[in-house]
């Protein structure tokens, strides 16, 4: 057993603050609503699932994941946010299509409940809507300031013990790490001094942070993985994390690739596409925003194949993705992939993959577990970036010296080890010294 952290009990509200209450945050808020009224069952959420082993393999303890570490209870958990809409949580959920009417209906009295605050917004970062419930101050440190007010309403208002902010509002365009973003100096100045290079998605985290609140990003935008907000999670001691919700096309791919590597299966192309007809659909068939999730999803394969170590089988690898704005789908994403594998003596064979998923219900378990693993943390003291949350992410936030792991295999390893570091108990490895020295002991 190791030495355990002390970590705060789950006691009171958890308040979910959410920037975008679109598609992927109404099915959440849902969701958790229709299970915690025992209408429904929390699928795909490894908290709620999920189970870990402890122990050897001949004790036998596999507890569910939500009875090992002290989390919420999602009877505790409070929703709120902001959006550049008015639509409520009930109204907005009726539009993005996802889940049926007649469960909508069922929740209506809850779902009404939950009103977006007035968005922090700038068309220059998301070219493709036009909404006016939006904030009017001049500077963005005024923005800031009145997003502290709303959290800090926010929380008194629902008399809530904690808070944790998930940014699920649409991709920004595509920007690059500047100089206003090395400090926390030089960021607040580009707040007073409204620095084009500061988006709007860096205001709510900026926000959050200031009042000690978790931030996770599930969008593929840089928002918190800049040096001045690290820093600022540091100071403040608060846990970060992001990027990109890992659902779909490249949970597929996190799932494919180290697998065909584990092999040494040689791939010369993977070419992957997708055609969807959501808000978040439309937002990318702009060329800027489409940037920012190309980048996001093309840096998961180089990182699991690793063609510098293994440059026959990957080297000449052509990896491209592709995303269509296709209305009449809404959002149930179909999504094809073309792996053009070699192997024994260079023999060509194809794997062809048709996703037809929902994105929104692979995303949503995915939004439970961050939010309530991310409070996990700040209540055990993990403070700054959160790598053992990367099995949540397609482009996960790691400390500048790193490279980020891809493989969802290890990251799970990585994950489940953290919960048992956390909880006292031994960290699992799969490699028990007792059964080589029972081998050896045999061939000697
Ligand atoms: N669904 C998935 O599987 C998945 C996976 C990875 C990442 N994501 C990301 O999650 C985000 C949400 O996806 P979605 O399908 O719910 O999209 P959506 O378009 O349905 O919802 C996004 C909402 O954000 C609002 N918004 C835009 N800018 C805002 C701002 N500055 N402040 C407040 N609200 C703002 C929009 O009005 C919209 O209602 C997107 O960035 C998407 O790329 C989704």
């Amino acid at each position: 057993m190791n030495s355990q952290p002390n970590i705060k009990k789950p006691e009171g509200k958890l308040g979910i603050l959410i920037p975008g209450i679109g598609a992927v945050s109404t099915t959440f808020m849902a969701g958790t609503i229709a299970a915690r009224n025992n209408m429904g069952q929390a699928i795909g959420s490894i908290s709620q699932m999920g189970r870990i082993r402890l122990g050897k393999r001949t004790e036998n303890r596999n507890p569910i994941i939500s009875d090992f570490v002290p989390l919420a209870s999602l009877n505790d958990l409070v929703f709120g946010g902001w959006d550049i809409f008015p639509d409520n949580a009930y109204q907005a959920a009726m539009k993005a299509g996802v889940l049926e009417k007649r469960l909508l209906h069922s929740l209506k009295d809850e779902l009404s409940k939950i009103v977006p605050m007035r968005a922090v917004f700038d068309p220059k970062f998301v070219k493709n809507l036009h909404g006016d419930h939006t904030k009017n101050q001049t500077s963005k440190m005024e923005l800031a300031a009145e997003l502290i007010a709303d959290i800090q309403h926010f929380k008194a208002d629902n008399n809530c013990n904690r808070l944790v902010m998930i940014w699920a509002a649409s991709t920004e365009v595509y920007l690059e790490i500047s100089p206003v973003h090395y400090t926390i100096k030089s960021f607040e100045k580009g707040l007073q001094e409204n620095d084009p290079s500061i988006s709007p998605s860096m205001i709510y985290a900026y926000a959050a942070l200031k009042c000690k609140v978790p931030f996770v990003n599930g969008a593929p935008n840089l928002t918190v993985d800049i040096p001045a907000l690290i820093d600022l999670a540091q100071q403040q001691n608060v846990p970060i994390a992001g990027k990109d919700f890992k659902t779909g096309q490249t949970l597929m791919k996190t799932i494919l690739g180290p697998g065909l590597k584990t092999r040494m299966l040689g791939i010369d192309g993977w070419f992957s596409t997708n055609i969807l007809g959501n808000r978040d659909g439309e937002v990318l068939d702009n060329a800027d925003s489409f940037k920012t999730k190309e980048v996001s999803k093309l840096s998961v394969l180089d990182s699991i194949l690793e063609p510098e170590l293994y440059p026959d089988l990957y080297r000449d690898m052509y990896h491209k993705v592709r995303i269509n704005y296709y209305p009449p789908k809404g959002d149930d994403k179909e999504s094809w992939d073309n792996i053009d594998i070699f192997g024994w003596l260079g023999y060509k064979m194809q794997i062809k993959i048709n996703f037809l998923c929902k994105d929104s219900i692979l995303a949503a378990p995915v939004v439970l577990d961050l939010v309530l693993f991310i409070d996990l943390a700040q209540r055990a003291g993990m403070k700054g970036i959160q790598e053992w949350l990367s099995f949540y992410f397609k482009s996960p936030q790691t400390a500048a010296e790193l490279r980020p792991i891809h493989d969802i295999f290890l990251q799970k390893i990585k994950f489940e080890n953290t919960l048992r570091y956390l909880m006292g108990e031994d960290l699992i490895t799969h490699l028990g010294l007792d059964y080589y020295e029972e081998k050896c002991e045999l061939v000697k």
